[in-house]
């Protein structure tokens, strides 16, 4: 298969395409075949129900609400990997791309420039945003067509950590993801400075693009393989199974390889607030600063009951943030690529003294790890207790017969969504019945991870992406408060592209 067949296959057939945005929109309009349309017709705003608009809470609604303009151009691009070009596709010549920073309330208005010879989208991945601003293509765009434009404008309610990325094909296994900051207008600085942390799993322009990863993965496994018998990554002890589907041939922090590490300048005895947002596409990451014990404070933009911790276990897709006092030298902080036998590296420096070079492992990566169940919410953050009107199972596998991730049975299919009304309490209740994790994503709302024993679930830490692990039964609540049509998904990559996404849809009323 050439390159070109490869990302064609990718892409949704058209026919079903067009059956499907009669299906879910309910209107029988006239709708044009995809490619080679410069504009939107059956999703400029009239096939779906009018989402609702954006939702700003009063309290974060500051005195002026600010436009805030930016322009996002993907194209082409080089990585240097220390000393070694390799090509990618980047935000404006840069990956990660350029920090995205705002205060929520603020209306965001994006000029993005699609100058790839693919059509790409910009995801604002965790916001609550308003529907047509989500960047799936097919469910609520057409996707920006190589050479052509879009505008993104919206109201961020709620102030976090969050990314933007690509949301076609394997594009977000490229470069094409950047770290989106809301800020909180209520907070006052519990901590001096702040670094923003970003994971990546690299292999673009190292012999082979991530859509050639996944069509050997697919044709791997379509010749009587199973997933034990091929995978390349390893298994981990945490993710209670498979580690990934990837070796990759670098891991990466903010860009840059062990080799050439990221430097972080400080001064000993400051309270640095770590952004740590896991980009990558099949690894989770364990993390650690040498010397040192991080405070979690926010798990996927939410606050927590500040937990101190060794180490953090983040999967794809899901942010932390932590506070830590600075000691006095130089620390390695570092991102093991979870199962993978392989690592990421960064430098945060406060005075003279060894960090400890590609290879270091701080001690703290090895003590308590947490990961985001672990977690309590702080107070008035979980969603108020409620019985849920409704409750979706979506049982995840995948991986037995040929190359091919499902939600309920089913690969991603359009035409089906799991019904919701406008005003209802949902559960959805994953369940993992595969070997591998999967960290399952919701587009535009937060939930509430419900813990407690099955009879009395009580709500949890808000999120929008939690690591679900082989033979796991996850239970996350939400109130359908943001009508449109919203997928669920692995942020697995190659499991989102096999098929292991589904949508929610409802409208107004
Ligand atoms: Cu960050 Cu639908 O994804
Ligand atoms: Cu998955």
């Amino acid at each position: 298969m050439t390159e070109r067949e490869l990302d064609e296959s990718l892409q949704p057939e058209r026919g079903v395409t067009r059956r499907n945005f009669v299906r879910v929109s309910g209107v029988a309009a006239a709708v044009v075949a995809f490619r080679g349309i410069p504009r939107l017709s059956v999703l400029d705003g009239r096939a779906f129900a009018a989402p609702a608009s954006a939702r700003v809470r009063p309290s974060l609604r500051p005195a002026q609400s600010a436009l805030r303009e930016f322009s996002l151009t993907a194209a082409p691009s080089t990585l240097d990997l220390a000393g070694m070009a390799v090509d990618t596709w980047g935000y404006n010549g840069a990956v990660p791309g350029p920090p995205l920073r705002v205060t929520a309330g603020d209306t965001v208005r994006v000029n993005f420039q699609n100058s790839l010879a693919k059509p790409s989208t910009i995801h604002w991945h965790g916001i609550a945003l308003r529907n047509d601003m989500d960047g799936v293509p097919d469910v609520t765009q057409q996707a920006v067509p190589p050479g052509g434009t879009f505008t993104y404008e919206f109201t961020p309610p709620d102030p976090g950590t969050y990314f933007l990325h690509s949301h076609v094909g394997m594009q977000l296994d490229r470069g094409l993801y950047a770290p989106l900051i809301i800020d909180d207008p209520n907070e006052h600085g519990a901590y001096d400075t702040e670094w923003v942390v970003v994971l990546d799993d690299w292999l673009d322009g190292i012999g082979r693009t991530p859509e050639q990863a996944l069509s050997r993965l697919k044709s791997s496994m379509s010749h009587g393989g199973s997933m034990s018998s091929t995978k390349m990554a390893g298994s981990s002890k945490l993710l209670g199974g498979d580690a990934g589907d990837i070796r990759y041939p670098y891991y990466l922090i903010n860009g840059r390889p062990p080799t050439n590490p990221d430097v972080f300048n400080a001064k000993a005895g400051q309270r640095v607030r770590l952004r740590i947002i896991n980009a990558g596409a099949d690894t989770a990451f364990r993390v650690a600063l040498g010397s040192h014990r991080l405070t979690v404070t926010h798990a996927d933009g939410f606050a927590v009951t500040p937990t101190t911790t060794d180490a953090v276990l983040l999967g794809m897709g899901e942010r932390i943030d932590a506070v830590v006092t600075l000691q006095d030298g130089g620390f390695p902080l570092v991102a093991l690529a979870e199962g993978k036998r392989s690592q990421a590296v960064a430098t945060i420096r406060t005075g003279s003294g060894n960090s400890g070079g590609p290879k270091v492992r701080p001690a703290q990566l090895d003590r308590h790890v947490l990961i985001a169940t672990d977690l309590v919410p702080a107070s008035g953050v979980a969603i108020p207790k409620r019985q849920p009107d409704r409750t979706h199972r979506l049982v995840l596998a995948g991986g037995q017969m040929g190359y091919r991730w499902t939600i309920n049975g089913q690969t991603y299919d359009t035409a089906k969504s799991l019904p919701v009304k406008l005003g209802e309490r949902v559960r959805l209740v994953f369940e993992n019945r595969s070997t591998m994790f999967h960290p399952m994503h919701l587009h535009g709302h937060t939930f509430s991870l419900m813990r407690g024993g099955r009879k009395q679930l009580t709500p949890g830490v808000r999120k929008d992406t939690v690591i679900v692990r082989p033979r796991e039964h996850i239970a996350v609540d939400f109130d359908a408060d943001n009508a449109g049509n919203w997928v669920v998904h692995c942020h697995n990559a190659y499991h989102q592209a096999s098929g292991m996404m589904t949508t929610i849809t409802y409208g107004t009323q």
